[in-house]
């Protein structure tokens, strides 16, 4: 007998990172649907807050915070304030990202961010009797990107989308190892590598015709995913459907990683 979709995450309470847009967002809003308590958390505290307003329209239970992932203390703070505005906490979603900055930048939001939810998270859950903690890396973080930005012009070759694949490909290695450290204490770590999806971050690359029937043409499905694609993988990954399930990137990618 299995648990119906809508009460999956009934006794759950989860933690999103970048829960203001695109995948954080939709991803809140699943969790919610399927009765978990969520904190939404993004630097930008009032696009947070916008999902709360989405969650609590739907009749689901949500709060905001503010949070700068590479700040651990903010991590730190972030989860406090679930457990004291929940109770508990038993899913991380490590999902806050950013494309087209510089190294450093990138560097710090991208892997030392997701690096210092899974410093908290795993130790939290190990502490409290285990939980779910989802990565968001991308196909970046499974191979190296082509795209528009490929040149026979070495000098224009863009330094950011090297940071951006590094970083990614750290996620996924960070997801190993924190699944094999912490599995014995009931902690399942997993990443996603979502394909290009439809949010603000490729706004601009979609907004040109001829770069997003390119970006098309690299998913097998002949077309780009929706937000709510990811967000059906990170709520599976969540549930104790994947209870055995520890240690694996997901691509949820349209067959992009297949080709
Ligand atoms: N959109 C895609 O095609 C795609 C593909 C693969 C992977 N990803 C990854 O998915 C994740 C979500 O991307 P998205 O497409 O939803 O982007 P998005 O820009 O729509 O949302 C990202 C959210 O993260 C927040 N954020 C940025 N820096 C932060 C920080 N330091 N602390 C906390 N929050 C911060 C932003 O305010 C924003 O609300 C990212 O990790 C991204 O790298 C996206």
């Amino acid at each position: 007998m299995g648990t119906a979709l809508d009460s999956r995450l009934n006794d759950k309470v989860a933690l999103v990172t970048g829960a203001g847009s695109g995948i954080g967002r939709a991803s809140a809003i699943r969790f919610a649907a399927e009765g978990a308590k969520v904190l939404c958390a993004d630097i930008d505290t009032q696009a947070a807050e916008g999902t709360v307003g989405l969650i609590a329209e739907a009749g689901g239970a949500a709060d905001s915070v503010g949070l700068d992932v590479t700040d651990q203390a903010q991590m730190e703070a972030a989860f406090e304030r679930a457990v004291e505005q929940f109770g508990k906490l038993n899913v991380l979603f490590n999902n806050a990202g950013i494309a087209g900055s510089e190294w450093q930048q990138t560097i710090d939001v991208n892997l030392t961010g997701v690096h210092n939810g899974l410093l908290r998270g795993a130790k939290f859950f190990a502490a409290n009797g285990g939980g779910s903690i989802i990565n968001t890396a991308s196909v970046a973080g499974l191979a190296g990107l082509t795209g528009p930005h490929v040149t026979d012009d070495p000098d224009e070759i863009q330094p950011n989308v090297g940071a951006y694949v590094a970083a990614k490909h750290g996620v996924v290695g960070l997801t190993k190892q924190f699944a094999v450290t912490f599995g014995r204490f009931g902690v399942r770590v997993n990443a996603i590598a979502p394909g290009y999806i439809v949010t603000p971050m490729t706004a601009e690359a979609r907004s040109d015709d001829a770069t997003e029937e390119y970006l098309i043409s690299l998913h097998p499905l002949g077309r780009l995913g929706q937000p709510e694609e990811i967000a059906a993988a990170a709520s599976f990954l969540a549930s104790d459907d994947a209870s055995f399930i520890n240690g694996v990137t997901l691509p949820v990618d349209g067959g992009y990683t297949a080709r």
